[in-house]
């Protein structure tokens, strides 16, 4: 299958052929890590990595995963670049990504929360890079979608059920229940991370189970999607609002805390009343009285994890939690789409 110059914006724009195309390479990059092989993969290419917003995880991955394919990544910031905004003049989107696609083999870019004034602004600005520019464009998380972060969690999840790390089975997801449930916090997430787990549980035909308080309600487009994901797989989908329901059955628990539909009114990012309105739901979080109540569910969470709000230390750290095997998938599927995107294979 030629991958060659796609761009990842989302998982829901690949085929499943696709992903799973990238998750089997993934799967012999993470058993094969150091092989001589995939070091002249990226040898000589340059990946730019377009930060507006900070990371651990999504930075260090993607340059370890360049220096493993025998590229290099380069960290980028706008405020390096004098590019223009809404309040100050500069160079054009335009500009910016047809010059950057005469020097590298792929742009990643990351806009969530703070760096925009509606829903929505981040994913526009990622995808009209992606019309310029004629390198692939992937999204590093945005305010709608974190297709890396959903490529990581279905591996860690099919690791988990199939026979441990690198060795997964993804056909062992099917029919498996996700409980995917907010949690309270006071970090006002965006919505990138819980909608790329929707879009590829229901991909892979795992029954979900979405829970929130009432005024927490995700996308209704990409919701659309998952129902409609989860109709042609025949899986189950439901939404309910108790913080107590739902774990009977549950394989996976997926706790995150996010921000709700108001949180850009007066078309600024509200960051503090989100935060007061999330811990007003103190129940909301996932403890080891409610994992006992799941069919000896898996703990799965994005990171960074709020723990105390979004779940509780002996659940985040205890021996059900897959979320350092999930984290360390960030590196396999990123070296694996790197390679089939940009890369020669
Ligand atoms: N999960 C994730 O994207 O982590 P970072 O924000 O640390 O990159």
């Amino acid at each position: 299958m030629d991958l060659y110059g796609r761009d990842l914006l989302t998982t829901q724009d690949w085929s499943f052929d696709e992903l799973m195309t990238a998750l089997e390479l993934a799967t012999k990059m993470k058993r094969d890590r150091f092989n001589p092989r995939w070091m002249k993969v990226l040898e000589g290419r340059t990946f730019f990595m377009f930060f507006y917003n900070p990371s651990v995880r999504t930075r260090q991955s993607f340059e370890c995963a360049a220096t493993e394919l025998g590229g290099h990544a380069q960290y980028l910031t706008p405020e390096t670049m004098r590019l223009k905004t809404a309040a100050t003049a500069g160079e054009t989107i335009e500009d910016a990504a047809k010059v950057m696609s005469r020097y590298a083999a792929g742009i990643g870019i990351r806009i969530l929360e703070d760096k925009v004034t509606r829903y929505g602004e981040g994913w526009e600005l990622i995808k009209e890079y992606a019309y310029w520019a004629t390198i692939p464009v992937s999204s590093m998380a945005d305010d709608r979608f974190h297709p890396y972060q959903g490529l990581a969690d279905i591996m860690g999840w099919a690791e988990w059920f199939g026979e441990g790390p690198g060795r997964p089975n993804f056909e062992a997801l099917r029919g498996k229940k996700l409980l995917l449930t907010w949690a309270h916090g006071a970090l006002a997430r965006s919505w990138c991370s819980v909608q790329e787990a929707l879009l590829i549980a229901s991909r892979f035909g795992m029954h979900i189970t979405l829970a929130y308080p009432e005024g927490y309600d995700l996308d209704p487009e990409v919701i659309g999607w998952v129902k409609a994901n989860c109709a042609a797989n025949k899986a189950d989908f439901e939404i309910i609002h108790d913080p107590e329901a739902g774990y009977e059955g549950a394989h996976v628990v997926y706790s995150r805390n996010w921000m709700s539909p108001q949180a850009y009114e007066g078309g600024v990012f509200r960051k503090q009343e989100e935060i007061q309105k999330a811990l007003q739901y103190p129940q909301w979080i996932v403890t080891a009285e409610k994992m006992a109540r799941t069919d000896n569910a898996i703990f799965s969470h994005p990171m960074p994890v709020d723990r105390g709000h979004e779940v509780t230390d002996d659940v985040a750290s205890g021996p059900r939690s897959a979320i350092y095997d999930i984290a360390e998938n960030r590196l396999h599927v990123q070296k694996a789409v790197m390679a089939l995107t940009m890369g020669n294979l």
